[in-house]
């Protein structure tokens, strides 16, 4: 699709984003919107508008057990921004991130692209929405910087040999690779520390994980198996992990400061822990986040 056969331009009123979109778009087929999901239950603690009923009584009841998931979610992305901009700021040029998100303020593509305009990024969520609503919005940019993968982080040889990702990165060159607010759908069962392993062995030196993860270790007892609850009957399980079972999926990669800390606290103004400037009620927010570097 490019600019010359759009029919319309939506100006989505939050991200000031232009969305094009032909005459005939339809949500793709294999939508069900009867099932709470996870990429639109985010989307409702950002503010957004792509949610449906289930999704959004699921995201209200999710906020009733734990009132600081909308901050949550917000810092999460604030997290996100300034890790793409450091990684950007020290001279990678390639971002896989995986568990993209419906598009919101302040994506992969925008920061990392505003910092370094030549900055390949490419996305990979197993969400058809989230795929179909990122190619609407990539539409008429040029090709070849931004790409789109729908596939799964549980397969992830599949994704290291995507042809759209052997095509859009050199794994030969440094790479930053993003695990936000994503692994914790994971569960040990389906091997997430392997999954993540996998995809660290199969990058660079110089290279950057940039990860993110829900966590019980700030939250009541009662909030975290509530949030637990409400999550399994969602298109994922929702597995909050301590910080002890964060870390190893950083293996041995080194971290840069401050290091694997509780998520409001990492670099929130521009690389300084100026604490006075922490949202009201940050000390509520239950995950995780840390950048660290391939050796
Ligand atoms: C909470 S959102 C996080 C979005 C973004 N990374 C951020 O932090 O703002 C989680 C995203 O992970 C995606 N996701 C969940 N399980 C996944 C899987 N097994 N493979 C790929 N994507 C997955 C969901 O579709 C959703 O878009």
């Amino acid at each position: 699709m490019t600019h010359e056969d759009t029919a319309a331009v939506d100006q989505d009123t939050r991200t000031g984003w232009e969305w094009a979109r032909t005459d005939d778009w339809q949500p793709p087929s294999e939508l069900d919107t009867g099932v709470p999901h996870t990429a639109r239950m985010y989307d409702y603690y950002l503010g957004g508008k792509d949610n449906f009923e289930a999704d959004r009584k699921a995201a209200q009841a999710a906020i009733a057990a734990y009132p600081a998931l909308p901050l949550l979610a917000r810092t999460n992305r604030q997290f996100l921004g300034r890790a793409v901009e450091f990684a950007a700021g020290r001279g990678i040029r390639q971002f896989i991130d995986i568990g993209t998100g419906i598009p919101a303020v302040g994506s992969t593509n925008e920061v990392a692209q505003r910092v370094a305009p030549d900055a390949r990024v490419v996305y990979v969520d197993n969400d058809p929405i989230v795929a179909t609503h990122a190619r609407a919005l990539l539409a008429g940019r040029p090709a070849g910087r931004t790409s789109v993968i729908e596939a799964d982080l549980r397969d992830p040889e599949a994704i290291l040999r995507h042809p759209a990702l052997c095509g859009a990165v050199d794994l030969s060159q440094p790479v930053a690779l993003m695990l936000v607010a994503v692994l914790h759908f994971i569960r040990d069962e389906e091997g997430a520390q392997r999954i993540v392993r996998t995809l660290r062995d199969a990058l660079a030196p110089g290279s950057a994980l940039i990860l993110s993860h829900g966590s019980p270790d700030f939250a009541s007892r009662e909030s975290a198996a509530e949030g637990t609850r409400i999550y399994k009957s969602a298109s994922a399980p929702l597995v909050l992990r301590p910080r002890a079972d964060v870390e190893p999926f950083f293996g041995d990669f080194e971290f840069v400061g401050p290091g694997l800390v509780q998520l409001p606290l990492w670099r929130p103004t521009a690389g300084h822990l100026r604490t006075t400037e922490l949202p009201e009620g940050w000390q509520d927010v239950s995950a995780y986040a840390g950048v660290a570097l391939k050796p």
